[in-house]
């Protein structure tokens, strides 16, 4: 396939922009990644990854080898010859859950009196719809396109996800911008819709909306099966086959979390109160997820025999989920704080956390094993694959009581039953 080479600055290093910039140079393009963290940009010069993401570390090392991957300081040395600008800086929660667009803004200023003509400049941070339009105003270069290109990649997987994408979407109010950036990743054969820019921005808010959405709508569901007698398991399983709903995003849990979902449902309710749009449902999504955190607190509640205080709660998880160290926005950190809100004393085993950080309220050690010591309850809260395989019969002596709060019905209740041990899951019958 005829695949022009580009030269591409991706400004930002974060999860999106180290993945964007290392995959976009192995499908051959020559990339330049900028970040203004000194001591960052030289940890990535010698091939060091923070980010704990299968994959990315290598696909930097072989960038940086084959001389199409390279890391500056500051947006300002990445653009001067570039055709192609990706902006991955953050854009967190702000003020009343507008996202912040501070740092894509900052960028702009730094780097409008410095790109070349012709080039195309892309926002892949998630941004309100409108934003392009605004940048393209505030850049107030007739010779330069802005355009939006959301990502969906998942932590944890992020390499996986890029590299075989579901869809490339890309917006432009200048149609050859469009088909330029769509361009870049022609190598991967996937569906790609072009269209104009605040469309390709409202795809991602409205994608991570309804997923958001689906996952309320699940832990609904198990609610009611938890009170009507029904198993969720066996019942998402049945939804799933439907190929209008699909067997993915259909777990129950703690709550979704993490540093997108809140974050963009609470902007799209901030854009559609901002034009007087009242978005009950997704308003609705947002506050059951609050409500499922707390349901959670109950059961583990209910398993130490009525109240909290003083009770000792081993903690298996507190990452938002497993395969990632991020702590954004967790549900299982959310959960925990609210145990130890209540009195409860914690103690929390996650394998992708250094058991040596500070967390207030929750004393964190060095194996599952040390966390389920004198426990009266033990509570999974996040998915991680190790904690399937702990000896139950171990977990079983160490604990003070017997009940194991699943959250993620992501143990083996028979397995902890033979132990002596009783599971509580989500959606289901406890097994004693
Ligand atoms: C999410 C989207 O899935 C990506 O498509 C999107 O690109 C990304 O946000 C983003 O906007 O950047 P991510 O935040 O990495 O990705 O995490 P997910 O894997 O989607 O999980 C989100 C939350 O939902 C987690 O708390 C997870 O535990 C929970 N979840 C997920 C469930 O409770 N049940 C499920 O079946 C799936």
């Amino acid at each position: 396939i005829g695949v022009f080479v580009r030269r591409i600055a991706v400004v930002g290093t974060g999860y999106v922009g180290l993945t964007t910039g290392a995959c976009l140079a192995s499908l051959g393009h020559r990339v330049v990644c900028a970040d203004v963290d000194r001591a960052k940009v030289t940890r990535l010069r010698a091939g060091r990854v923070d980010i704990l993401e299968p994959g990315l570390a290598e696909l930097v090392a072989e960038g940086i080898a084959a001389g199409r991957l390279r890391f500056v300081l500051g947006a300002a040395a990445a653009v001067a010859d570039a055709e192609v600008v990706f902006l991955c800086v953050p854009t967190p929660m702000g003020a009343g859950g507008a996202a912040d667009l501070a740092a894509v803004e900052s960028v702009i200023h730094e780097v409008r009196g410095l790109l070349p003509e012709g080039c195309v400049v892309v926002t892949k941070s998630t941004v309100p719809v409108g934003t392009a339009a605004r940048l393209g105003a505030l850049l107030d270069r007739d010779d330069v396109a802005v355009a939006s290109n959301p990502e969906f990649l998942r932590e944890g997987s992020a390499v996986q996800d890029f590299l075989n994408p579901d869809r490339i979407v890309v917006g432009s109010d200048s149609q050859d911008a469009a088909e330029r950036v769509a361009a870049l990743y022609a190598r991967l054969g996937a569906p790609t819709v072009i269209s104009d820019a605040a469309s390709a921005e409202m795809v991602k808010y409205a994608a991570n909306c309804f997923l958001a959405m689906k996952l309320s709508y699940v832990n609904a569901v198990a609610e009611l099966c938890e009170l009507l007698g029904a198993n969720v398991a066996d019942v998402t399983e049945g939804m799933g086959y439907d190929r209008r709903i699909g067997q993915a995003f259909l777990a129950p849990g703690p709550g979704w979390g993490g540093s997108c979902l809140p974050k963009d449902t609470s902007a799209m309710l901030q854009v559609a109160d901002a034009v007087g749009f009242d978005f009950g449902l997704l308003r609705a999504t947002i506050d059951a997820n609050a409500r499922q955190r707390a349901r959670m607190v109950a059961k583990v509640r209910e398993a130490v025999g009525g109240s909290l205080v003083g009770a000792r709660v081993g903690v298996l998880g507190v990452t938002f989920k497993a395969g990632t160290n991020d702590l954004r926005d967790s549900p299982a950190l959310a959960v925990a704080e609210l145990l130890a809100a209540e009195g409860a004393e914690l103690h929390a085993y996650d394998p992708g956390v250094d058991p040596t950080v500070e967390m207030s309220g929750i004393n964190l050690v060095e194996d599952a094993y040390q966390a389920v010591r004198d426990a009266a309850a033990t509570v999974l809260l996040t998915e991680w694959p190790v904690f399937r395989g702990l000896d139950w019969a171990r977990v079983a002596e160490l604990m003070a009581g017997d009940a194991v709060v699943d959250t993620r019905n992501h143990l083996d209740p028979e397995a902890l039953s033979r132990a002596g041990l009783s599971w509580h899951g989500v959606g289901a019958a406890p097994v004693h």
